[in-house]
């Protein structure tokens, strides 16, 4: 198994000089976008960087922009000694580990807004969320100018959020989903999945077991809502507080009563005070 240290990055003049050695020297880079607290999903996307380019670049950022004032900013999970040596165990070339002041210096005035797919799902319930997200990651293509990116799949919303930027703003990089890892039982893996007590973690993988049931039934054209109702209900009494669940379209988000097209279940529900997230395809 590989065991070297990443170069690690904290300039962007650094950075830009060792990219554009990168690509002179013709090396198809591949970044991996995260906000650290590395797990085994962060791993196989670094895995599938260097299955698909010859080079593995990983941003380490936990964006202040995507964060609500009562969401988990100040309490989200940093410890970036432990995550540079996950990456060098997997022999990640670089880690991109830029600091707040750094991505937003004094008089920093833009953001990018995607309406129409940020609006629907998780957008009522996390306002500026998405433009967070679109904005930093906009950044970071610009910074480590990348052939490909890739983005796990737990995040739906999000990655076509990105690729519906990308696309508007002629970024010139191509967005990769990569399916979402999960445990033994079913829970989808996030960052997040640590500040679960045990009781929580033992009722957790309920809510992959829901997407799964309304992602088998809704596959032969049957209305969802009936489905979907009673997973609601299934969840409420495992003890989840469900912000929403629903089957949509796979391109425009929209939710659909009947699948004739690619759609996906998609859920979230706080078990406690923690919030998680979840989907499948139909
Ligand atoms: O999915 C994440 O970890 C973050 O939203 C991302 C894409 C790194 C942007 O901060």
């Amino acid at each position: 198994m590989p065991d070297s240290v990443p170069q690690r990055f904290s300039d962007p003049a650094a950075l830009r000089h060792c990219m554009a050695a990168w690509r002179e020297a013709g090396e198809r880079i591949v970044l991996v976008p995260t906000m650290g607290a590395l797990h085994r999903g962060h791993l196989a996307l670094v895995a599938e960087a260097q299955r698909i380019g010859d080079r593995a670049v990983v941003s380490i950022f936990v964006n202040p922009t995507q964060f609500g004032p009562n969401e988990d900013f100040s309490r989200y999970p940093r410890d970036l000694e432990v995550d540079l040596a996950r990456l060098g165990e997997v022999g990640t070339d670089a880690a991109w580990t830029p600091t707040v002041e750094t991505m937003y210096p004094p008089g920093f005035a833009s953001r990018i807004e995607v309406v129409g797919l940020s609006e629907g799902l998780c957008g009522p319930f996390r306002p500026g969320h998405f433009a967070g997200v679109a904005t930093v990651v906009t950044k970071l293509l610009n910074q480590v100018r990348p052939d490909v990116a890739l983005f796990g799949e737990k995040d739906f919303q999000q990655l076509r959020v990105i690729q519906q930027a990308v696309a508007d703003l002629d970024i010139g990089v191509e967005i990769r989903g990569v399916p979402t890892l999960r445990e033994p039982d079913g829970l989808a893996l996030s960052s997040r999945n640590r500040y679960l007590s045990p009781e929580e973690r033992a009722i957790a993988p309920k809510l992959h077991g829901v997407l799964a049931e309304i992602a088998l039934a809704s596959r032969n054209g049957t209305g969802v809502a009936g489905r979907i109702a009673a997973g609601r209900a299934a969840l409420e009494a495992a003890g989840f507080r469900v912000q929403y669940l629903t089957v949509c379209d796979a391109r425009t988000l929209a939710p659909v009563e009947r699948v004739d097209g690619p759609a996906r279940v998609l859920v979230a529900a706080f078990l406690g005070r923690t919030r998680l997230i979840d989907n499948l395809a139909v």
